[in-house]
Formats: structure tokens, sequence, C-alpha cells
């Protein structure tokens, strides 16, 4: 069964997949995954046992409405009825919904309808919001495309269903609080940068220095507890330093996302193991 990602999200892993396949453990127990956006690597690997986490909660309940029953029929009538409907006007109709006190009463189903559309339309794929969390980016420039593919997206509920996936939405640290000796971790947090210069804010909080240095806390304890940990990030000093007793891989990739819209082009990642698999 193939599944592929059904959100553009800035970060996204697809392109880099041969080279973190190249550098995954050979075999683990529990995937964990605390900072899923896309889920690129969930979705190539569909391990049978894995706990899913991000801190948006918009995106959090696209995967929980894809994978519960009646709540997926439903998304899928939502998501038909915003192609048939899609405009310029539309889009700034549904976009701002968020504004409204009624969006509170907005089921889930909805909610991530709605989410999907937006991540299509607008511009880049960017989920960017305000100070007041309320989603602010314009519509997008690209020729309108189809929002779903049903065949991906049925794979995508049936993996979700039939296998042991625990789906959180809330910080990193607390989504691998259960990781045992033999489980994997992957993290793919918000990236640092060098010259501060980065699109950091995913939600309304950004990811600072000190934040990396949490993370990093939380890594050196995972690998003290006999876990697998594979952590993403951009080649920068900071980074390097902080992990210099661990396997730093150099890679290239092409950024598709910032907060600008521009500064693409290949740059410098680094793939970051506590343990060696050669
Ligand atoms: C680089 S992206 C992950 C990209 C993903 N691997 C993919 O293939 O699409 C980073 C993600 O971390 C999330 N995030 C930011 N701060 C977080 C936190 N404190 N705890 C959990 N998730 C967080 C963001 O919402 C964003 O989705």
């Amino acid at each position: 069964m193939r599944v592929n990602p059904v959100l553009k999200w800035a970060g996204g892993k697809t392109q880099l997949l041969p080279e973190i396949n190249k550098r995954l453990p050979k075999q683990f127990n529990t995937y964990y995954e605390p900072f899923l956006g896309g889920g690129a690597l969930l979705f190539s690997l569909l391990p049978s046992s894995a706990v899913i986490n991000d801190l948006n909660s918009e995106l959090m309940n696209v995967y929980k409405c894809i994978k519960h029953d009646t709540q997926f029929i439903r998304l899928l009538k939502e998501l038909d009825q915003h192609q048939s409907l899609h405009s310029k006007s539309y889009y700034y109709l549904i976009r701002d919904m968020d504004c409204s006190p009624y969006y509170k009463n907005w089921r889930d189903y909805e909610r991530a309808a709605r989410t999907i559309y937006l991540n299509k339309t607008c511009f880049n794929g960017l989920y960017r919001v305000n100070k007041k969390g309320h989603f602010n980016t314009p519509i997008g420039t690209e020729k309108y495309k189809k929002l779903y593919d049903l065949d991906n997206i049925t794979n995508m509920h049936e993996y979700l269903k039939n296998n042991n996936v625990k789906i959180l939405c809330g910080s990193y640290s607390s989504a691998v609080k259960d990781a045992k000796a033999g489980d994997f971790v992957y993290f793919d947090p918000p990236y640092d940068y060098q010259d501060g210069d980065g699109f950091t804010s995913y939600t309304t909080d950004g990811f600072t220095k000190e934040n990396q240095v949490e993370l990093f806390n939380l890594f050196k304890e995972l690998s003290d507890k006999g876990v697998y940990v594979m952590l993403s990030n951009n080649n920068t000093d900071f980074i390097r330093d902080l992990y210099k007793d661990y396997n730093i891989g150099v890679i290239y990739a092409k950024r598709a996302i910032n907060h600008k819209g521009d500064g693409r082009g290949a740059v410098e990642e680094v793939i970051i193991t506590n343990y060696s698999n050669s």
C-alpha cells in the first residue's frame, strides 16, 4: 500500500527520504514522530505501532478525521463541496471563518476539510497565522489542483485505522514520554537559522535557540535510555556544536517554503543519529 502526505508542509521531508532511509535503525519497535507536519517519513514507513504528534491542532485534527470512519466519509463530502465552489472570494470567505465567534462550533471534519482546502489553494501551501492565531496566508498563484486523491486518502484512512497509531496534539516532549529502549524517535523540529532569518512561526510560537537546547537535552535523555533517535536540522554552527558527540551526516536539500516565499535553492541540512547503522 502506498500513502503520500495529504498536505504540503514547510520542511516536508519527501525529497530527503532516500537520505533518511539510508540512516534508519535496522529494526525498531514503536515509531515516534513528535513534530509530524505532513508526515512524509511516517507515511513512507507505515509502522504498525506509532505515536504521532504536532503542536498544530488544525493539522492533527486532519489526521484524526482521516482515521475515524464516519468523520472520514463526511470529510470527503466537505472536500468535494470546497472543490466545486472554489474561487477567489470563496477562498477568503473560508480562510476568514476562524475570525468568527461561531468557528468554535464547527465540527471536526468541517475544520479538517477547511485545513486541506486552504493548504491546497493558499500561497505555497504555507501555514501561517497572525498573533490572534487566525490563518492569514493569501490565496495561491498556482493553477487550481484537485484537493485530494481518493485512493491516497483512502489508503491513509486504512493505515491509520488498522494499525496501532496514537494521534496526539501537544508538545514534543510529552509525546515521547513513553519511549523505551528499542523504540525509534524521529525529531524534525522547526529549524535553527544561522542569521535569524528563517521561517520558524509554524504556530503562533516560534522555536528559539533555548528550545533547540531543550530538545537536545531530551535527545540525550532518550539516548541514555537506549532509544534510537534521529534528528533533522539546518547545518548551522550552533546545531553542529550542540550535537558534536553524535553522528552528523550533511545532506543537500531544496527549500520549497519559507516565510517570504523566497530563500529557495539548495541548502545544507544535517541528519543526526545516536546510533551507527554501518
Ligand atoms: C519541520 S516541520 C516538520 C515537517 C515534517 N517532518 C514533514 O515531513 O512535513 C516542524 C513541525 O513542528 C511543529 N512544532 C513546532 N513547535 C512544536 C512543539 N513545541 N511541539 C510539537 N510540535 C511543534 C510545527 O507545527 C511543524 O509542523
